[in-house]
């Protein structure tokens, strides 16, 4: 499947589509309804919004950034990563709203975000994100998709670090779904 029978990027007019955007996490929804369109025009981050059947209604979304990590972080070598910190694609939001949730689309939105950090124009080596430590669907979802806590790292202010290796070499239909670039 082509990235765009799946995803779209957010525009100027889907906030009010949005309204009744819902995955249960309140800070999440509000994001999704007022700030995520600034943020995208301001260059911050680019969200994508999952395609539905019904044009008002969002199944789901994921929100990326430009990012790096801390090469000693990974478990990369010096060498090998050259520089003492990593490109990386920041999954900076992502949610499904409740009607659509336990239907794997978090997972397919990983394999999409998979897909743009390893077809981007640039180098980038690595899936980053922060999840609360509290957050155990959460959490469940990126260790099952084979994301990592660095060793040893401890949680700040309640998130954890997880990151992904994009040069991981992913055993077919692991994901549920396989994509190509936009
Ligand atoms: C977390 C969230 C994105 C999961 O979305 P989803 O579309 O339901 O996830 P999937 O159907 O792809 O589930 C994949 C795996 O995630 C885990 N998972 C998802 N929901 C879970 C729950 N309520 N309890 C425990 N594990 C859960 C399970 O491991 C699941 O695999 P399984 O169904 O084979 O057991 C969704 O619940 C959500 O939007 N929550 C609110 C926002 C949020 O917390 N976002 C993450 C911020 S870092």
């Amino acid at each position: 499947m082509a990235l765009n029978d799946f995803l779209r990027p957010l525009t100027e007019d889907d906030p009010r589509r949005l309204e009744s955007f819902d995955c249960g996490e309140p800070q999440m929804n509000a994001f999704i309804r007022r700030r995520a369109w600034e943020q995208q025009r301001n260059l911050i981050n680019r969200t994508f919004l999952v395609l539905g059947d019904q044009p008002d209604v969002c199944p789901g979304f994921i929100t990326l950034s430009a990012a790096h990590i801390e090469t000693d972080l990974t478990g990369l070598s010096r060498r090998a990563a050259v520089y003492t910190t990593a490109p990386a694609t920041l999954i900076g939001r992502l949610a499904t709203h409740v009607e659509f949730q336990r239907q794997g689309l978090a997972r397919a939105l990983l394999a999409a975000a998979r897909v743009i950090g390893q077809t981007l124009p640039i180098g980038c080596r690595f899936l980053v994100l922060h999840v609360e430590a509290a957050n155990r669907a959460a959490i469940s979802l990126y260790d099952s998709e084979g994301f990592r806590v660095p060793e040893g790292y401890e949680p700040e202010d309640g998130l954890l670090l997880m990151f992904y290796d994009l040069a991981t070499r992913r055993p077919a239909g692991q994901a549920g779904l396989a994509f190509t670039g936009f």
